[in-house]
């Protein structure tokens, strides 16, 4: 089937109570196209909380674990990733790329390894602090295409990326690695004192080529969640 609008919209469970989190795959069941589970949520209430989307709605998993071990333990944990049934987790670049090709090893073409090539709240001042080369300190953008570069090479489906390096990402890699992009806020939907500082609208976001849209803060805090992702999704299928 061709992908539609809330195909692209990936809705974070954002909440340490499964009662909340059931709440919003119930309301949102049907205008978002995945349900990402983070660490809060998944370290508070374990796998029971996957078995719940399941159980609740047609919405594809991702699993937000951003893994990062050695390489014979992510392989394992992998292993159990995809006897979950989710579609999508998340492992960090910054390891090495054997690390990368164990998770995809691991998820057995179940689940599909996400790279997480640099965290949003590490500027260069971080970058240098963890003592990489002066290159990336001078351009932590070249960091980004590095391990981007590194999530290709292992097998990984895609990369986590924000609007901004959509464009060349898709440009270096090719339209199937997937670009998975947060900090979204459309137009409607500014916050006052965002902690996302390098936003794109959503309709930015897929007319950059990203696959996938996190958002969020702008759906959840919304008088009706269920409207603000129809709108998202009229923005997007506007934008395709
Ligand atoms: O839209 P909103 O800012 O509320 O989305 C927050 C979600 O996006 C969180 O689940 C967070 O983990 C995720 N995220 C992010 N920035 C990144 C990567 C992921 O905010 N660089």
């Amino acid at each position: 089937m061709e992908k539609q609008g809330k195909d692209y919209i990936v809705f974070p469970l954002d909440f340490s109570s499964v009662q909340q989190a059931y709440d919003y795959v119930r309301l949102l069941e049907g205008n978002v196209g995945m349900f990402k589970i983070g660490l809060e949520l998944f370290i508070n209430q374990g796998p029971s909380v996957v078995e719940m989307v399941k159980k609740e709605s047609s919405a594809k998993i991702f699993l937000d674990l951003k893994l990062h071990d050695i390489s014979a333990t992510v392989f394992r944990a992998m292993q159990r990733v995809a006897d979950l049934g989710v579609d999508l987790v998340t492992v960090h670049c910054s390891s090495s790329q054997a690390m990368l090709e164990k998770a995809v090893q691991g998820g057995q073409g179940k689940t599909d390894v996400l790279g997480v090539t640099l965290l949003t709240d590490n500027d260069a001042t971080a970058v240098a602090a963890a003592g990489l080369k002066d290159e990336f300190v001078d351009d932590p953008n070249a960091l980004v295409m590095h391990r981007a570069q590194m999530a290709f090479d292992a097998g990984c489906t895609g990369i986590v990326c924000s609007g901004q390096e959509v464009k060349q990402v898709k440009q270096q890699f090719g339209k199937e690695f997937l670009a998975v992009t947060p900090g979204i806020r459309p137009a409607w939907a500014l916050l006052e004192n965002d902690d996302q500082k390098r936003v794109t609208t959503p309709g930015q976001a897929v007319s950059f080529g990203s696959d996938l849209i996190v958002i969020g803060r702008p759906i959840r805090d919304a008088d009706d969640p269920a409207r603000a992702a129809q709108k998202v999704i009229d923005e997007i299928e506007a934008a395709l």
